[in-house]
């Protein structure tokens, strides 16, 4: 399947503007799942049959590999990405207000770099509506067999100093029906949000969203709040958001988002694409990425978990990233170069490595080269 989706899928995908595939490809996705024969197909093509088990913030993921934000903003493809085999599921950002994000075209593709440059801006149905969507969904089908996370946003007509209402705002609308919440203050896409990676924002949304939990789990400890920060923080401003997120109850980072650092472009389509405002993902931020797990994994003893995303775009790359210190993995790039896949590809070359190490779990591999420079 992985060499049909290269020969026949991405060719036509290509032929489109990126955006208007990704939607096409969601929508297909959404199709198929729904019908029973069509879903059983898409199960035996791409559900990976091995399981590398791992137990992250109390909850149990048949594999560590999961679906990035911003694939499924508005949680409309649920079914598809259980089907497809994928160990969790992040939807959004989803931000308080409903947004349409930047005008289009916002979303490029340099395909011989396999990389992505976007300033989609956020674009979402807005939290109450994504609430229901979420609800008529549980109520026809249940809850996912997966976990479900949630990427926590801020509305562009949210000022900064307020940013931590509309995070806690979203976070409360969606907290019946999620496992996971990421607090992403590190999109480059709307104006201002990486200031909230600095101490007196971040503290307040923290705070924020700790009270949501106090109030909505009054019997647990409430559901896990992690940072996803970006690749073009200094190592010594990381190291200062790593200290502060996790002495203000952050149970876990996600590292990373998208970069506004360019490679050289491949050919002259690629020079301009990479000329385009925007976040950069893909295989050129797979190196900062890495290293930033590396740096927070011997920064925390490896007792905070890493969830680890940028350019993974096979077995080697995700084996990579647990080694430098990642419990738990996500794509977004990936899916679009290599096609769905790559769950596959992903999940059994990790059972094949940890076989042929001799480890007999995926924790007894995390940051083994976390050391390494
Ligand atoms: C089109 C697009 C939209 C994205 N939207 C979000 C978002 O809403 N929130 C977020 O935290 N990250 C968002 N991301 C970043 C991804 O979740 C991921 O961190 C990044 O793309 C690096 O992973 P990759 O190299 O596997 O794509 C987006 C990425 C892309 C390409």
């Amino acid at each position: 399947m992985g060499v049909l989706y290269r020969w026949f899928g991405r060719p036509l995908l290509r032929l489109q503007d990126s955006e208007r595939a990704h939607l096409r490809s969601l929508k297909l996705l959404r199709f198929l799942s729904n019908n029973p024969l069509s879903r059983t197909m898409l199960k035996m093509a791409y559900k990976p049959r091995k399981s590398v088990e791992v137990e992250v913030f109390g909850q149990r993921y048949k594999h560590p590999f999961g679906l990035a934000a911003g694939m499924d903003k508005n949680a409309v493809s649920l079914r598809g990405w259980e089907t497809t085999g994928l160990g969790f599921i992040e939807i959004g950002g989803v931000t308080q207000h409903k947004q349409d994000g930047n005008t289009k075209p916002r979303m490029f593709r340099a395909d011989k770099t396999q990389a992505l440059v976007n300033r989609m801006g956020f674009n979402n149905q807005g939290s109450q509506q994504i609430s229901e969507n979420l609800l008529k969904h549980f109520k026809k089908y249940g809850s996912p067999s997966v976990p479900l996370w949630v990427n926590l946003g801020k509305s562009k007509a949210t000022p900064l100093e307020d940013a931590h209402t509309d995070y806690a705002t979203t976070m409360k609308l969606l907290w019946p029906f999620t496992d996971v919440f990421v607090v992403n203050v590190s999109s480059p896409n709307t104006p201002n949000l990486r200031e909230l990676q600095k101490d007196e924002g971040l503290i307040k949304i923290l705070d924020a969203c700790h009270q949501v939990n106090t109030e909505l789990d009054t019997e647990g400890s409430g559901k896990p709040i992690l940072v996803k920060v970006a690749p073009d923080l200094t190592d010594e401003q990381l190291e200062h958001f790593v200290h502060t997120s996790r002495s203000n109850g952050a149970s876990g980072i996600v590292l990373s988002n998208t970069t506004l650092v360019r490679p050289q472009g491949k050919n002259s389509k690629e020079v301009k694409v990479f000329e385009e405002t925007g976040g950069l993902s893909g295989r050129p931020l797979f190196d900062r990425s890495t290293e930033m797990i590396r740096i927070v994994n011997r920064l925390t003893d490896g007792e905070w978990p890493i969830v680890g995303v940028g350019g993974i775009m096979s077995a080697d790359d995700a084996w990579e990233k647990i080694n430098a210190g990642a419990t738990l993995l996500q794509a977004y790039s990936g899916f679009v170069f290599e096609g769905p896949s790559l769950t596959k590809t992903v999940v059994n070359g990790l059972h094949r490595k940890l076989r042929d190490h001799g480890y007999s779990t995926l924790i007894d591999a995390v940051g083994k080269d976390a050391d390494s420079p």
